[in-house]
């Protein structure tokens, strides 16, 4: 069954979809975008992931003329039609499409809207089979990266290195060799102390979504977390390091720059964590809106 994406008001078939060259995605990377985890058949966090949206486009002062819930029916639509049960779903919204000119295209022109979907397995139910290495690269991104922008430069470049180094993710640090997130993920550790940080939102780091939604988790066990900058001196000397996102969930980080986090395995905050995380995405309330 060949894979259906919606395009700017169609449903049809990925390999016929087209999108003009002049589309602004294209020539600017001026659009945003989402990707929520669908478990069961139902989206993880629907809610979060459309504010997220919304409040990216409101950042970059593009108006779409679909509503929350109008972009719901088409979400759900492009799943069944793809007969995605557990997967994921990308929703791309771009400043559509008019002659290449930097500043804002004329009043009416229409943003692009695409919405696709693809099966994943379903999530890992032991921590070390989902262990992966990371390498530390400085973050060279721009200063606003609580928008979730198309424009994935740095990221690419860097999840690219990570690949050449044998590791999964790419975790940036700032000038002042604080760290901020990973490539496509937010960075938590165990501290030298035992104490569990991750960074405090602003606008160096995207407000992820399974972030929110753990720290919700922990407040309800009374885990308790602090949400301050730490460096990478710090995360070097971390007894445990994770991170996570739609697509990865909470996914220990075993080997950091080719040296072992703590004992070199996923260790018991971060697989206790797995656990509630897993349990909250296959909790009805997970799926409010889908
Ligand atoms: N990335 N930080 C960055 C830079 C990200 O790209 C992501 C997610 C996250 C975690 O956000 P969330 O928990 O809402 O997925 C943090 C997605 C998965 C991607 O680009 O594919």
């Amino acid at each position: 069954m060949a894979a259906i994406a919606y395009v700017n008001g169609v449903y049809g078939p990925v390999g016929d979809a087209v999108i003009s060259i002049e589309d602004r995605g294209l020539q600017f990377g001026d659009g945003i975008y989402e990707v929520v985890y669908v478990s069961n058949g139902r989206l993880v966090d629907p809610d979060l992931h459309l504010a997220r949206l919304f409040r990216s486009l409101t950042e970059i002062e593009l108006s779409l003329a679909q509503t929350p819930a109008a972009l719901m029916v088409v979400i759900k639509e492009v799943l069944r039609r793809n007969r995605v049960n557990t997967g994921l779903v990308y929703i791309q919204v771009t400043r559509g499409a008019a002659r290449r000119d930097h500043p804002f295209p004329p009043a009416g022109t229409k943003p692009g809207l695409v919405v696709t979907a693809r099966h994943r397995p379903p999530p890992p139910q032991d921590a070390d089979d989902w262990a992966v290495n990371a390498i530390c690269l400085p973050d060279e991104r721009w200063g606003r990266c609580d928008i979730k922008s198309t424009n994935l430069l740095p990221n690419v470049l860097a999840r690219q290195k990570a690949r050449l180094a044998g590791a999964y993710e790419a975790i940036f640090y700032d000038r002042d060799e604080n760290v901020t997130e990973g490539a496509a993920s937010s960075v938590w550790m165990v501290d030298a102390q035992g104490v569990l940080i991750t960074r405090q939102l602003d606008r160096h780091i995207l407000p992820g979504c399974t972030r929110a939604a753990l720290i919700h988790e922990l407040e309800q066990r009374q885990i308790s977390l602090r949400e301050a900058p730490f460096s990478l001196a710090a995360l070097r000397a971390a007894r445990e390091i994770f991170i996570t996102s739609a697509t990865s969930f909470v996914k220990p980080v075993i080997k950091l720059d080719g040296a072992p986090v703590g004992n070199g395995a996923a260790g018991p905050v971060t697989k206790l964590l797995l656990q509630h995380y897993l349990a909250h995405i296959t909790e009805p309330d997970a799926s409010t809106g889908a």
